[in-house]
């Protein structure tokens, strides 16, 4: 069983950092890799304006993939943004079961503020979602560990601690984030933490650059390749075999 998984970040429409080139360009790996499953972890616009939905929206219908597993993230939040966002983009707690793989997404959102929660109001609901065979993927806005060179960590979910411990115990074998606006990853416990870059803006820590990233999962086989989505430079930035449950 094989999987292929686009991963991208922080779209930002509207944002005057917006590069249409790199949107473009993001679109076009997508054409090429022709992935099973994409997902968007938050942060589609840049205040949360219906304007803003719509036009990503249409970019994202525009990709031509039939499953689309999409969270908000904190900006989409904002001016009731969380209200228009099942009306005009889909399930804030999405969930996508392949062969072999279930991928969860979580609100990780508050409104009209940047830092996260997730609420144990939830853990249930993924202890129950991760409780049959195959990979295990949970996509969030909010990173759940700092990432280095970032700055200052204000933003981090306020019961990150709590979901760190309910990915252990659901035995998580993924987890697809953004935020940041810069690509990490992060190994703990073998539970891969992968956080996207933004792919479609200049919004950029330093001389980092916008990207994406493609998983390929074949049975318990991870391949990670990040994409420069300024020029397509592409890289693999984890191999590894997921640890049996
Ligand atoms: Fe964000």
């Amino acid at each position: 069983m094989r999987t292929k998984i686009a991963h991208i970040s922080d779209l930002h429409f509207a944002s005057s950092l917006f590069d249409p080139r790199l949107a473009d360009n993001v679109a076009a790996v997508i054409a090429r890799e022709a992935p099973d499953l994409v997902v968007v972890t938050g942060d589609l616009t840049t205040d949360g304006y219906v304007t803003e939905f719509e036009a990503a929206r249409r970019f994202l219908d525009g990709l031509g993939v039939k499953e689309k597993l999409i969270v908000p993230g904190n900006h989409d939040a904002r001016n009731l943004g969380y209200t228009v966002f099942e009306e005009l983009i889909g399930p804030r707690f999405p969930c996508y079961r392949g062969k072999g793989i279930t991928v969860m997404g979580l609100d990780s959102t508050e409104p009209d503020v940047d830092d996260g929660h997730v609420g144990r109001e939830h853990y249930d609901s993924i202890r129950n979602t991760f409780s049959g065979p195959g990979v295990r993927v949970l996509a969030l806005h909010h990173h759940l560990i700092p990432i280095p060179g970032t700055g200052r960590e204000r933003q981090i979910p306020t019961d990150a601690g709590d979901l760190l411990g309910i990915c252990k115990e659901a035995g998580v074998d993924i987890v697809l984030s953004g935020h940041k606006h810069l690509a990490w990853v992060w190994d703990l416990d073998g539970c891969f933490f992968i956080t996207a870059a933004t792919s479609t803006t200049r919004r950029l820590k330093g001389r980092s650059r916008p990207s994406m990233s493609i998983l390929e999962i074949e049975d318990r086989d991870l391949t990670v390749r990040e994409i420069k989505t300024d020029d397509l430079e592409e890289s693999v930035v984890l191999r590894t075999r997921l640890r049996n449950h």
